[in-house]
């Protein structure tokens, strides 16, 4: 089986073809595009028409790479929950497109689902907890009883969009992320910020907050803010990722979303589970940040499960909750 999966629920519109051949995943083509601004914010409007601007060459390029033509796919997907929801529309309505002219079976599939789904898929991670860190998303997420549940979660934003607004404003431009990581390699002194863990939930408003105001009285250098800001905020992320495990009993732990390419996080997330006896996970870098084959990986579990869309009932859902999907593929 062969699904092509459509994924646009933020900056990312990407096409993934991925096979299903004896039972295993098998990625043929995972090809994307990104909205980039070099300052300011991203507006909702702009991200959809880039979208709309590069859906085709994306989608022709997924082809060609591998090498399949639409006669050959047998199932359309798309990220459906929960994004922007000017950008997911696009994404849905090239879907219902391809669907309708090639006459595809169609699947609509949740986007936090689709990283934990592909990195158990690519890491054989068989029951893992996942610690999905992007831009726009931060959660701990793990299955139990026909869902997957939330056990922890930001308070405020994504941990990834802290990181690319304090990055800007120091002129560092976008995405902050990795200019962050690169900086903090060169720290030699931790800083005390604000450590805010709530519960099982993180937040991160305060500490960029008291970041930058550490940053304009310039008694810092940028170097030891950046190494004590992953410090600080990555402990954050493992401690309740460790509690999630310690609660559910899981001994693995898999990170997904962007700001999980950081090799601190990534450290920290091994060391953490190395303590405890279990073991971390992540998948290659093209398939931790936003993209299409996740969507169609997704996909080929959700329908193989009995669920399909008429085109009639294809919608998006910018604001639906990992815990409200039902599981029925597990
Ligand atoms: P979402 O998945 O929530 O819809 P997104 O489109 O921003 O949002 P991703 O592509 O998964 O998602 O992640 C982008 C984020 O990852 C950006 O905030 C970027 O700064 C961050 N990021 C990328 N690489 C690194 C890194 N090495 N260290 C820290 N953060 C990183
Ligand atoms: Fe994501």
């Amino acid at each position: 089986m062969l699904c092509l999966g459509i994924e646009s629920t933020a900056h990312t519109f990407g096409v993934g073809i991925v096979a299903l051949k004896k039972g295993k995943c098998v990625v043929l083509a995972n090809e994307k595009d990104l909205f980039r601004t070099e300052k300011g914010g991203f507006i909702p409007a702009e991200v959809a028409k880039h979208h709309v601007e590069v859906c085709d060459v994306i989608l022709k390029r997924a082809l060609e790479k591998a090498n399949v033509n639409m006669r050959d796919i047998d199932l359309i997907s798309y990220s459906q929950s929960p994004g922007i929801g000017t950008t997911l529309e696009v994404g849905c309505n090239v879907a219902k497109s391809i669907a309708l002219i090639f006459r595809k079976p169609l699947v609509g599939v949740n986007h936090c689902i689709a990283h934990l789904e592909i990195g158990r898929a690519l890491c054989k991670a068989k029951d893992p907890v996942l610690l999905y860190a992007s831009g726009a998303n931060t959660q701990v997420i793990a299955y139990e009883g026909k869902k997957y549940r939330i056990f922890g979660e930001t308070l405020d934003g994504g941990i990834g969009n802290y990181l690319d607004k304090f990055a800007r404003e120091i002129g560092l431009g976008f995405p902050g992320g990795p200019k962050i990581e690169q900086l903090a390699l060169q720290g030699k002194k931790f800083i005390s910020l604000p450590y805010s863990v709530k519960g099982m939930d993180v937040s991160f408003g305060g500490i960029f907050t008291n970041l930058k105001q550490k940053y304009d009285t310039k008694k810092f250098t940028t170097e030891d803010l950046c190494f004590s800001l992953q410090e600080t905020v990555f402990a954050m992320l493992i401690e309740v990722a460790e509690r999630a495990m310690a609660h559910t009993g899981k001994k693995e732990l898999l990170l997904g979303g962007g700001v999980a390419c950081n090799k601190r996080l990534q450290e920290m997330a091994t060391l953490m589970c190395k303590e405890r006896g279990a073991k971390a996970y992540w998948p290659e870098q093209q398939f931790l940040v936003d993209n299409g084959a996740m969507i169609a990986w997704l996909g080929i579990l959700s329908f193989k499960a009995g669920n399909r869309l008429e085109i009639k009932d294809a919608d998006t859902n910018p604001y639906l909750r990992t815990d409200q999907i039902i599981v029925n593929w597990r």
